[in-house]
């Protein structure tokens, strides 16, 4: 068996280890494309392998009609929106995530940013602090959860609103629960993202959303950069001069972003949120154990797309 990892923003040295460990304890091969860039190296590298780790690498239909040997497909993240489901079902090919794995670090990340923001970017004025300021975290999974834990060490006034999540779910958290994205818009100075980005969240997050955040708003996203209604949200910007977007997510249209809101915007140069050493291990590890299993004792927990 070959495992191919295939990740363009790689992964820690550490972690890649610890899945040349796995994989070769397995006794199967482990094969590194890293950093390739262009989309044909890895149709090249995807010909011969039964199975890749994937990050946010893109695996359409062409990648899997290139790799004819292929039975699965890791990613080994949270987010598959850059995975095609039905083509790899289509390809009796088995898709799975690696959920909960990486959430801490994007939990972190996503406070860095709070705290950038309010200290007006570092650039050395007096800031405000998160203490007492109302957070709304849009969507309470994984990441959403851990941002909730370390949220109230910083003592924030946490709510949070999720279309699927049990309200008592939330409540047992200690953390308030609304009953629609718009009361939780309205309510928080501080938004979180944490929404996948599908059909139905793409471009959702938009101008009349993020408009009934009260003065001073903070909108903070470690999600995808699909959600954001980008000419809605600089529409917005332009006319609340006291909003503040922050992102991992560099937007399509960055440089209008940061020439018209200097001092007010930020994106990260590369999605940062999981680029840390334990992301990485827990990730990835998780991810070449989860082909094991699948190859050895048929174990197709987390699989994500249908068969
Ligand atoms: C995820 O969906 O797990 C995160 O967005 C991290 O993505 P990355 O592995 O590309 O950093």
């Amino acid at each position: 068996m070959k495992v191919l990892v295939a990740t363009d923003k790689p992964f820690a040295k550490v972690a890649v280890d610890g899945i040349r460990k796995e994989v070769e304890a397995a006794g199967y091969e482990l094969v590194l494309l890293e950093k390739y860039g262009e989309k044909a190296k890895l149709l090249e590298a995807v010909k011969d392998v039964d199975a890749i780790i994937i990050r946010s690498d893109v695996v359409d239909a062409e990648v899997l009609d290139a790799a004819k040997q292929l039975k699965i497909v890791v990613r080994a993240g949270a987010g598959y929106d850059n995975v095609d489901l039905a083509a790899a079902t289509a390809h009796n090919v088995c898709v799975m995530n690696t959920p909960g794995q990486n959430s801490n670090a994007v939990a972190e990340l996503a406070l860095g940013l709070m705290v950038m923001a309010v200290r007006n970017m570092y650039n050395g004025t007096s800031g405000t602090e998160l203490k007492g300021k109302k957070l709304g975290i849009h969507a309470y999974g994984n990441v959403g959860r851990n941002v909730a834990r370390i949220a109230k060490g910083f003592g924030m006034d946490i709510y949070a609103f999720d279309a699927f999540c049990p309200k008592e779910a939330i409540e047992a958290d200690g953390v308030k629960a609304v009953a629609s994205a718009e009361e939780l818009y309205s309510t928080c100075q501080v938004i979180s993202l944490h929404i996948p980005a599908t059909t139905e969240t793409k471009n959702s997050i938009g101008y009349d959303l993020v408009g009934k955040m009260p003065k001073g708003a903070l909108l903070v996203n470690t999600a995808r950069k699909e959600v954001i209604n980008e000419p809605e949200l600089l529409k917005l910007m332009e006319e609340r001069t006291d909003l503040k977007y922050v992102t991992d997510i560099m937007p399509a249209s960055n440089a209008e972003f940061a020439e018209r809101f200097a001092g007010r915007y930020f994106s990260t140069p590369k999605k940062m949120g999981a680029q840390t050493a334990e992301a990485n291990i827990n990730a990835g590890i998780a991810a070449a154990r989860q082909i094991v299993g699948y190859f050895k004792d048929g174990c197709e927990k987390f699989r994500v797309n249908k068969k």
